[in-house]
């Protein structure tokens, strides 16, 4: 989409984004799987890194259990709606790309939640996320991705729906389907009487889990485990959704 950058998504959605988008999934779960992936005598010197970490929906409380959580985001706006929710910075920051601008530290769990890999908007650029999360993860460490499974069945072209419809305020989601490059460009687009139209952009490239797969294998990863959602619901072939754990062999 023109004019649209790594910061874009979280420009844009910072000031709505807590108000949107806090139920999207189990925060209590997923900090249950995250934290049982640390042998339980390391969890307390535990280390976690979340590409993507927005406003802290699950840094937060993964860092109210003790655990020691960096996170990185390309939008300013996001992460300083985190930090006025964590005046004593329990959890570490860092403003850049996911992809370029890792720290150069080791994890023992490196996790990306709710779709946020898909904001790697080319194939190869998440095929190199997945090296370099390899590089940083201790041996035995394990990679978690949260996304959802594509609908190949979904037809080429424009969708327009119906977020928020109030007497006074309406909010469509527009979007632009392309099957051939496995892209969705889309806008928010809010109508308050009285008041200007304010547009929200998103930009992603959905991947298969059979390629996701794929980049882990190249990384040096192999699929432990994949669940439906972060309770641990089988996942099965008519599963919308897959929480993946991909994990860096021990060494013997
Ligand atoms: C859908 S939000 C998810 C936020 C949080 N992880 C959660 O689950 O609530 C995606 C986040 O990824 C950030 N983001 C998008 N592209 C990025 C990139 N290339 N590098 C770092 N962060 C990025 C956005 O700014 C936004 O905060």
């Amino acid at each position: 989409m023109q004019g649209y950058g790594e910061s874009s998504y979280g420009d844009g959605f910072a000031d709505v984004y807590d108000d949107w988008y806090h139920d999207v999934s189990d925060v209590d779960s997923t900090i249950t799987l995250l934290t049982s992936l640390v042998p339980s005598d390391r969890l307390r010197d535990g280390r976690f890194l979340e590409l993507g970490i927005g406003t802290g929906r699950i840094a937060l409380p993964l860092a109210e259990t003790g655990a020691r959580v960096t996170g990185i985001d390309a939008s300013r706006a996001m992460i300083e709606r985190l930090r006025a929710k964590d005046p004593s910075g329990k959890v570490s920051v860092i403003v850049g790309d996911m992809l370029r601008g890792l720290p150069d530290a080791s994890f023992d769990v490196v996790f990306v939640a709710y779709n946020t890999l898909f904001a790697l908007r080319s194939y190869e650029r998440q095929h190199e996320l997945f090296a370099e999360v390899a590089k940083r993860l201790v041996p035995g460490g394990s990679f978690v991705i949260e996304a959802f499974v594509p609908d190949v069945g979904r037809p080429a072209g424009g969708n327009v729906g119906v977020r928020t419809m109030a007497a006074d305020r309406v909010v469509l989601m527009a979007d632009v389907h392309d099957p051939e490059s496995q892209t969705v460009d889309g806008q928010f687009i809010e109508f308050t009487d009285g008041a200007a139209v304010r547009l929200r952009p998103f930009s992603i490239r959905y991947s298969t889990t059979t390629e996701l797969d794929r980049m882990a294998t190249d990384a040096g990863l192999s699929l432990a485990d994949r669940w439906e959602d972060t309770r641990r619901t089988p996942f099965r072939h008519d599963s919308v959704t897959h929480v993946s754990v991909y994990r860096r062999a021990s060494v013997s």
